[in-house]
């Protein structure tokens, strides 16, 4: 079923709106807490559920159907996009995701392949129209990617970046190949999402992890340029479009200048504070520590009403964890939370 923008409170709070009670959806919400998909990976590697459409359709379902959440995330990694470019990716058990022939010259950056989203990555738009077709018209299905300098951090550290030595190395050393590494993985990102929205998308966050490592002074020379031209490209198609940095606090100033609709926030800053660095015209995504889900349910409940009430400022607010949700987690943890957040729900 198509979405319906007004029964969406997700698009609705993404576009400016107040509500009483925010929308509310979880990163990393289909994954290891979840029995269910547990159940599935014992059949399918992570590897083989991204790339089978029906999978990915039935472990994005699967929170949905468990939590009620106001919106799907298409079930992938962002690392998918890069083996059509070239790189092969593997995710050992336990280890994280490695890629073979890291990236790490301007000859290895230069033969990086284009990437054509509806030929080589036509599973995910697959899953993505079987996904839209399954999910209810006020549930939101958010399409996402990688962002250029998150995505370059594993290209070129070859594996889980730290402590960043090469990737630094390579943007200080050699900023012409820097640039063109970013250039490239930012025409990707755009193309991948747009074509993910033209699949039926209704949004789009693009996560950008290790971003919180660079100072704002360079965040802003190489890193900004190539997220504005991402954002640009998919607000020209008027649809929201999330940016996500993980310890990012001190790029706010930056984060608005992006041109995305919602800033992604983690549990470090108060969202009232963000706020006032980020004005009223971008929404906030976030922002309850996932370890709060670890505790008692006085806890849960206590950290979950003051992120709802810190959120009620002017401009929307998509009530979320401040990073994914870890595997440890009680299921009966989310229900806890999902109550407190829903008690004024008329
Ligand atoms: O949010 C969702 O539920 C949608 C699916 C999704 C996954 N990864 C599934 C996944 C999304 C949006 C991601 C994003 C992602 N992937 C990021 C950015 C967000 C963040 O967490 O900072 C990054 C850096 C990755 C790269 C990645 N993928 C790593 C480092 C790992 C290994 C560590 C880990 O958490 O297991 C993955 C594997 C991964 N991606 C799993 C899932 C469900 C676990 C696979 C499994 O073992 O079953």
């Amino acid at each position: 079923m198509n979405t319906d923008p007004v029964q969406s409170k997700y698009l609705r709070a993404a576009r400016g709106e107040r509500l009483t009670v925010p929308p509310v959806w979880l990163m990393r919400q289909a994954g290891r807490y979840l029995p269910e998909y547990l159940a599935v990976r014992e059949r399918y590697s992570f590897l083989d559920a991204c790339r089978t459409p029906e999978v990915a359709c039935e472990l994005t379902l699967q929170p949905i159907r468990r939590f009620g959440f106001d919106a799907a995330i298409l079930f992938s990694d962002i690392l998918i996009p890069l083996a059509p470019m070239g790189a092969e990716i593997a995710f050992g058990e336990g280890q994280g995701p490695v890629i073979a022939d890291p990236v790490r010259s301007a000859g290895q950056i230069e033969a990086l392949r284009p990437v054509q989203p509806r030929e080589s990555l036509a599973f995910v738009l697959e899953a993505i129209r079987q996904i839209r077709a399954e999910l209810p018209a006020h549930v939101a299905l958010i399409g996402f990617t990688g962002a250029p300098f998150t995505l370059a951090a594993y290209l070129v550290e070859g594996g889980k970046p730290d402590p960043f030595a090469r990737l630094k190395g390579l943007m200080y050393g050699d900023r012409p190949a820097f640039r063109r590494l970013l250039d490239k993985l930012g025409g990707m990102a755009a193309d991948y999402l747009e074509a993910m929205i033209e699949a039926g998308a209704d949004a789009v966050q693009l996560f950008d992890t290790w971003a919180g490592i660079l100072p704002a002074r360079e965040f802003r020379a190489v890193n900004l340029p190539v997220l504005q031209k991402i954002f640009a490209r998919v607000k020209a198609l008027n649809v929201p479009a999330t940016y996500y940095a993980l310890a990012g606090m001190h790029l706010l100033e930056e984060i608005r200048e992006t041109g995305c609709s919602v800033a992604g926030l983690d549990w470090r800053i108060p969202l009232s504070r963000a706020r006032t660095v980020l004005g009223d015209r971008t929404a906030l995504q976030g922002n309850l520590d996932p370890t709060v889900l670890l505790g008692p349910e006085a806890v849960i409940r206590a950290e979950a009403r003051r992120i709802v009430d810190e959120g009620r400022g002017p401009g929307g607010h998509i009530f979320n964890l401040g990073h994914g949700i870890l595997p440890v987690t009680p299921v009966s943890a989310v229900d806890l939370m999902l109550d407190e957040i829903r008690r004024e729900e008329p």
